[in-house]
């Protein structure tokens, strides 16, 4: 290759990556800093030290990509838009015996900084190798570096309760909570977690009995906590619903629906998520009024081909969250 074909092909790979100038162009596919495509699925963002990390489900090409054959992702910016590739923070494992060996199902991982340890502890929704969904399991992680290596402590049903779709949300009192659907997916539960962050109190609250609520990403504002959801429709996707309370415990009170317009490569609108479905709202460091709603487009068919949307977060005038379809915008401005 000459120096004339090598610097085009260069050019070609920068402008596909995701750049501060360019900002977030949710449906596009997103590349890391080194132009790969960024593969993070069900993810979730946390900051720390001033850089933002962003844990995902690593996906293979096909079907095989339902199940976890690498392990979670773990990519770092700055500006929420630059994203640099910081390898697989968690591994699955080769050992038959594991019960997060290579065929398992690792789903929507979410990874907190626990301020009292300063450990980061991820915690994830397992499902067994060969098993479907039957185990509804959680698992959790832990290591001393945002990137890894997570070590798996321990698999469980906490408090005894099926677990799927989950967040896990950390209070301003460093109180944290995991939210997950239950009861095989008719009823969410929010367990409180022990100081560490590696148990749970065994303080346990049932809430959106019979709602069938999925994909859980939770934040607070103007003294409410929020919790934006989907229905229950495996891969598909279906309408998304808004929660409030004044407690992480509720009591919980159902609100609309958060989205609005249209997703133009698609033709959905809010009816159907954009076509997308919920993972995780994050909170913009140092903005106490700009959060970023998070939604993935699943393609179950290859899932290595899902999408990630991205939308800022608006407030109307009663302070009630909704989001556009915004095909381009940048978080430096929010
Ligand atoms: C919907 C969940 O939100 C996804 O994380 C995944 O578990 C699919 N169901 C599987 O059908």
């Amino acid at each position: 290759m000459n120096i004339r074909t090598y610097t085009a092909a260069l050019f070609a790979v920068l402008a596909l990556s995701a750049s501060a100038e360019g900002g977030i162009r949710s449906w596009d596919l997103w590349r890391d800093t080194s132009g790969h495509v960024i593969n993070a699925h069900g993810g979730g963002v946390m900051h720390d030290g001033g850089e933002y990390w962003w844990y995902g489900e690593h996906k293979v090409y096909g079907e095989a990509g339902n199940a976890a054959w690498v392990g979670v992702h773990a990519y770092k910016s700055k500006n929420l838009v630059d994203w640099e590739d910081r390898g697989i923070a968690l591994k699955v494992s080769q050992d038959p015996a594991s019960e997060i060996v290579a065929g398992c199902i690792i789903e929507r991982p979410k990874v907190v900084r626990n301020a009292k340890t300063g450990n980061y502890v991820m915690f994830f929704h397992l499902e067994l190798k060969g098993k479907g969904y039957s185990a509804a399991k959680t698992g959790i992680a832990l290591a001393n570096r945002p990137e890894g290596p997570f070590v798996l402590v321990k698999t469980l049903r906490p408090n005894g309760a099926m677990s799927r779709d989950m967040t896990v949300f950390v209070d301003d009192d460093g109180k944290a909570y995991h939210f997950f659907s239950s009861e095989d997916n008719r009823t969410m539960h929010v367990d409180e977690l022990t100081d560490d962050y590696l148990d749970y109190t065994g303080k346990s609250t049932r809430i959106f009995e019979n709602d069938e609520t999925e994909a859980p990403a939770v934040f607070k504002h103007g003294g409410w906590y929020w919790l934006i959801g989907s229905g229950c429709s495996g891969w598909s996707p279906n309408t998304a619903r808004l929660y409030r309370a004044k407690s992480p415990s509720g009591p919980w009170e159902r609100l609309g629906n958060p989205c609005r317009g249209r997703n133009p490569n698609n033709g959905m609108g809010p009816e159907l998520t954009w076509g997308g479905q919920s993972t995780f709202v994050l909170p913009v460091a140092g903005k106490p009024d700009a959060f970023i709603a998070m939604f993935d487009i699943w393609r179950p068919h290859n899932q290595l081909d899902s999408r990630y949307v991205w939308m800022p977060i608006r407030f109307d005038d009663d302070g009630i969250p909704y989001c556009d379809w915004v095909p381009e915008w940048n978080p430096s401005e929010l």
